[in-house]
């Protein structure tokens, strides 16, 4: 199909007429949906929930155990109508998982979905064994114990969601995924008010069910969700005027770029998907969070009482050839309470230092490339493939030695973003690389999740610290499941 042609079909499609090329994967059958709720439909302007925190059923000093259960659960998210989700432990989102640094790490999962689960514990530094990969699948009805510990130097905001082999996008789509915070023993900004925010997206259908994904789903990455805060739509965070807040913003829609904003506000970085920044920085109108990313932001609080303000998530511009559904969305409204203006909290200047991973002994090259084709995963029309491969998890893509810090060159050549994700690692962003043009990066930060652009390439400073096999995906869960993944082996040092 040449790529006029694909236009036209897609366009078409977009306009509701149906081109699904067949293909199909295990719960559906790969074509579109049909009419769906529409994007305001749920009750807005309740109070932002809190999470839930899983319980700590461990009574031994440093060790922290408990059970995430895997389940078909009915929700009632529109008035009168049950919702048929699958979450843990019955909540949406999962419990909030409170850990800490030096802490022993024991949770049990128990599979009650009809199919294979895992749960990968999302930017943490554990052992490969233990982080949920598709090769250690938990099958229905099964239990398996997670066991790691938390190192020191790792607090930061993470998340927890499966992982097993091609059903990532529809588990998460259906509820499963949740926030995981470690705390560290001495934390610069614990003297603040912290409030977390879980960004996931939610499509129901016309009988209000969490509608299948559709060709086009798997060709962009979901679509035509909305925007839901700790399981609320467009909640109201009330707040002391003056008040300064460290809000934790965790970005785990399957596909959604956004970019956040507060009105009247500027936004102070202090933390990105592996922790603290070395030193805010402050001033920012907004700030892009692709798919999986996570940040950390201080905020002050206008000083004017009983104001309302909007926390925006706007819309990223470059998108797949101008097809995607995404638009302006507000996530929560702030309102100032009547009470007068708190003092202004004072902010350390220097928040951790971040630690040099040495000089690398080694270059990897990893391309990103994307091909036309009928009958792929779901109907997607593109296979998206990494350094010219679909992903099997009984091969080897890349090897890497244990310790040894390596620069991978990320090359994009397609015509659209993707967040790029590597397991078990916080790796340091270089330099960017645009139509030839070189561009440092402008400040120190440890990421596991980095956007790279169409056409563009990213360069990083990674290290592997336990041997064992890791994947590195795409963390579009649609490009993951239909492929755009590998395994990087890390051999013992
Ligand atoms: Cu959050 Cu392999 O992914
Ligand atoms: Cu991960
Ligand atoms: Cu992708």
């Amino acid at each position: 199909m040449k790529r006029r042609q694909f236009l036209g079909n897609a366009l078409a499609w977009t306009g509701g007429v149906l081109t699904g090329c067949g293909g199909g994967s295990s719960s559906n059958d790969g074509m579109a949906s049909g009419p769906t709720v529409a994007a305001d439909a749920l009750l807005e302007g309740q109070p932002l929930r809190s999470l839930a925190v899983l319980p700590n059923e461990s009574a031994v000093a440093g060790q922290f155990s408990g059970t995430l259960t895997a389940a078909p659960t009915p929700a009632a998210l529109l008035p009168g109508q049950s919702t048929a989700m699958w979450l843990y432990n019955g909540v949406a989102p999962g419990s909030l998982l409170e850990l800490r640094e030096g802490q022993h790490v024991r949770i049990r999962l128990d599979n009650r979905l009809a199919q294979d689960t895992t749960v990968h514990w999302h930017g943490l530094l554990v052992p490969p064994d233990q982080d949920g990969n598709p090769m250690d699948p938990v099958r229905p009805g099964a239990s398996r114990l997670y066991e790691f510990d938390v190192p020191a130097g790792t607090a930061g905001t993470y998340w927890y969601h499966p992982h097993a082999h091609q059903t990532v996008a529809e588990q998460v789509a259906r509820g499963l995924a949740g926030p995981l915070i470690v705390r560290a023993a001495a934390d610069p900004l614990a003297h603040l008010p912290e409030v977390t925010m879980f960004v996931s997206g939610l499509r129901l259908d016309g009988n209000a069910q969490i509608s299948a994904h559709d060709s086009m789903d798997w060709t962009l990455g979901r679509q035509g969700e909305m925007l839901l805060v700790n399981g609320g739509r467009l909640p109201v965070l009330t707040v002391r005027p003056g008040t300064t807040q460290r809000w934790r913003i965790l970005n785990a829609t399957s596909a959604r770029y956004f970019r956040i904003a507060l009105d009247g506000h500027a936004l102070t970085l202090v933390g990105t998907d592996g922790g603290l920044l070395a030193t805010p920085i402050a001033g920012l109108s907004e700030i892009l969070l692709a798919p999986a990313q996570r940040i950390e932001v201080l905020v002050t609080v206008s000083a004017t009482p009983n104001a309302r303000y909007r926390l925006r998530a706007m819309r990223y511009q470059p998108e797949f050839m101008g097809l995607g559904t995404y638009r302006d969305e507000d996530l929560l409204t702030l309102a100032t309470s009547a009470e007068s203006p708190a003092v202004p909290a004072v902010i350390a200047s220097s928040l951790r230092p971040i630690g040099e991973l040495g000089v690398p002994g080694r270059r990897q090259r990893i391309e990103l490339s994307e091909r036309m084709a009928m009958g792929m995963m779901g109907g997607g029309m593109f296979g998206f493939l990494i350094n010219g491969r679909s992903f099997d998890m009984d091969r080897v893509d890349l090897t890497a030695a244990q310790g040894q810090v390596e620069f991978w060159d990320i090359v994009n050549n397609t015509s659209m973003d993707h967040p790029f994700h590597i397991h078990g690692t916080q790796f340091e962003l270089v330099s960017r690389e645009a139509a030839g043009v070189v561009t440092p990066a402008s400040y120190r930060a440890w990421l596991d999740t980095v956007n790279v652009p169409a056409r563009q390439s990213a360069t990083i400073k990674v290290r592997q610290t336990m041997s064992g096999k890791r994947m590195f995906h795409c963390h579009i869960l649609e490009h993951e499941d239909a492929g755009m993944m590998g395994v990087l082996e890390v051999r013992p040092a």
